[in-house]
């Protein structure tokens, strides 16, 4: 046996979460409040069975391992580390060894180049141009020059790669760290970055992780950004946290879209600010803010595109529970390192004057058109349902509803109606659940499908077998629940039982996921209540079946219509029987 499996014997995923949270059986899960995101009711469920847990608020899931790295914030091998300890076993695999010394040979090499380019931007001839560029076109002094680790890789082929060979380093360690690219033809490398302003890439130890580089000669790409590496991870990378995470607690965290916003602000004092680097916003940067803040500002342009832009940030932000605001750049500027440097202090006034999510969305859309007019109404209420449909919280969903009927003059019930028919659509359709990255797949929250295998996977199996036989896979709309109904009736009439590991271990991988989604499902104490229970069973059963129905009519209908233009008899009367029969089931 191996040491993860070792340490999975060991140690129980419900005595380890119970640590940190109070869990509460329910049925043959666990339930509590999700450490993850904050919640007033309980959507965070363990499986002792499965030894995994999975939050149906915020979709964090995994098992031992990665719920200690995401509640202590610590890697995978720090993590092993931890669960090796406390299940006395000792670890001797060399595989995480490996790893860490590889990355060790990184984070050197990084240093050696951050030092290599500091000297160049303020020391060399060969960086007079950078200097030039970067405190009087950039406008940034000495100081933030230090404390960012700014530096300038110099316009030429390989001078890095000659200063880092004299100190010994194999070809293949150089290309690992990222600061160098194998020629093309021929041996040896050349510098990735040439002729750019380098910003190290800070990790929250110090640590120089990876590099973006800006042009100084307006030529090709603008910015160009470390590839992926052992240590280096953009989707997880903030630029700025090392520097704002002390004051993010206190101030909560302004986001912006680059690392020239971050340093410019830095520099005039506003200390909590922090930018993705060259990608929109994701998840896990969400999560990472989350472990200092809640409450996040987003700063962008007025145009339209900047908009777009963060739309989904905010909506990954509110959805996570954030306290999210808006802060607008006047238009004249097109970001805030612009403002700053022309305006200097009215940069911290913007921000001061940042407005809840909702009122900036309001407010547009009030400005954009005619409330009098009949037809301007119908577009601020359109604009805006779709946008108020995606608030989770009934108070505050309230209070907007009340103000836009009161400035547009709409019945608060229509605009309410209006919103809650839009907010089941996006129930229905969010087939992904919660997790905007990754491959998952995933079920609908709300599907009837769903929700009726969610309630086999607790039934007993005489239960589960007698409902399973009311349908039939084309009654399923969805390919993953037809395959789940399948898989299901499969091994229950094979085994005569029902185990939940037991049945994981027989079917494909890409099923697995969805599976344990749907097994953690909470329904509560249905099942202590048998005849409850089958009332629900069986009221599923004939929605599955009604909506089945509908399909089917549609299919024949529109086959029907074509049989009408070819004037087959023979089949618009075969067709007009069998739509007779599917009509007969909707009542
Ligand atoms: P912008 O194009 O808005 O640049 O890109 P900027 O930050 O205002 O840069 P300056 O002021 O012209 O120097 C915003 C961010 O998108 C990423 C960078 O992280 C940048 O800070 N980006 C941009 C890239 O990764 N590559 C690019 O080619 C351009
Ligand atoms: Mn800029």
């Amino acid at each position: 046996m191996d040491e993860i499996s070792e340490i999975e014997q060991m140690i129980d995923v419900v005595d380890l979460i119970g640590g940190y949270v109070g869990l509460k059986k329910s049925g043959r899960n666990y339930k509590g409040l999700c450490p993850f995101h904050s919640e007033k009711t309980p959507s965070f469920m363990v499986s002792q069975e499965l030894q995994i847990f999975k939050c149906f608020g915020c979709g964090e899931s995994g098992d031992i391992f990665s719920f200690l790295q995401k509640i202590e914030g610590i890697t995978f091998p720090q993590a092993l580390e931890q669960l090796a300890e406390k299940a006395g076993v000792v670890l001797q695999n060399v595989q995480i060894d490996k790893d860490s010394s590889q990355k060790k040979i990184i984070y050197e090499i990084n240093h050696l180049a951050t030092s290599f380019y500091q000297y160049i931007l303020l020391k060399h001839p060969a960086g007079k141009k950078a200097t030039e560029y970067v405190k009087e076109k950039r406008g940034l002094k000495l100081d933030t020059i230090r404390e960012f680790k700014i530096g300038y890789a110099p316009d030429s082929w390989d001078l890095l790669y000659k200063f880092l060979k004299k100190r010994k380093y194999s070809d293949q360690d150089l290309i690992m760290s990222g600061v160098v690219v194998p020629r093309k033809s021929g041996d040896g490398c050349i510098d990735k970055f040439r002729g750019r302003v380098m910003f190290p890439f800070v990790d929250l130890d110090g640590k120089v992780v990876g590099f973006s580089g800006r042009t100084i000669f307006d030529r090709d790409t603008k910015y160009l950004n470390t590839a992926e590496t052992l240590v280096f991870h953009k989707s997880r990378y903030l630029f700025g946290l090392d520097k704002a995470r002390v004051n993010l607690k206190k101030e909560g965290a302004v986001f912006v879209e680059g690392q020239m916003d971050v340093i410019s602000a830095y520099q005039a004092g506003i200390k909590n600010i922090i930018a993705s680097s060259g990608t929109s916003l994701t998840n896990d940067q969400l999560n990472i803010v989350s472990r200092y803040t809640k409450d996040v500002t987003f700063c962008f342009d007025s145009d339209v595109a900047g908009i777009t832009a963060i739309a989904r940030a905010i909506e990954l932000a509110d959805r996570m529970d954030f306290n999210v605001r808006v802060a607008m750049i006047p238009s004249d500027y097109k970001d805030i390192d612009e403002l700053i440097k022309k305006e200097g202090k009215d940069a911290k006034s913007m921000l001061n004057n940042s407005v809840p999510v909702y009122d900036f969305f309001l407010v547009k859309a009030l400005k954009s058109y005619d409330r009098r007019d009949p037809i301007g109404k119908k577009k601020i209420v359109e604009e805006l349902v779709p946008i108020f449909s995606k608030i989770s919280s009934d108070v505050i969903l309230s209070h907007y509803v009340e103000t836009l009927a009161k400035e547009a003059q709409v019945s608060e019930d229509l605009i309410m109606s209006l919103v809650k028919k839009k907010a089941n659509i996006n129930d229905f359709s969010e087939f992904r659940g919660n997790k905007a990255e990754g491959t998952e797949k995933s079920f609908s929250k709300t599907s009837i499908e769903s929700y009726f295998l969610a309630m086999i996977f607790k039934a007993d199996v005489d239960t589960a077998e007698n409902f399973l036989y009311k349908l039939a896979r084309e009654d399923f709309s969805e390919t993953s629940t037809q395959e789940v109904f399948t898989e299901l009736k499969r091994y229950i009439k094979e085994k005569g039982a029902f185990d939940i590991a037991g049945f994981i271990d027989t079917i494909k991988s890409d099923l697995e996921v969805p599976v344990r989604e749907l097994y953690m499902w909470d329904i509560g104490t249905l099942t202590e209540d048998p005849k409850k229970f089958g009332t629900e069973l069986g009221s599923a059963v004939s929605r599955i079946k009604k909506a089945s129905a509908k399909r089917k009519i549609t299919e024949l209908t529109e086959r029907l219509k074509l049989a009408e233009v070819e004037k087959n008899v023979k089949e618009i009367k075969e067709l007009t029987e069998e739509l007779k029969k599917y009509s007969s089931k909707l009542i």
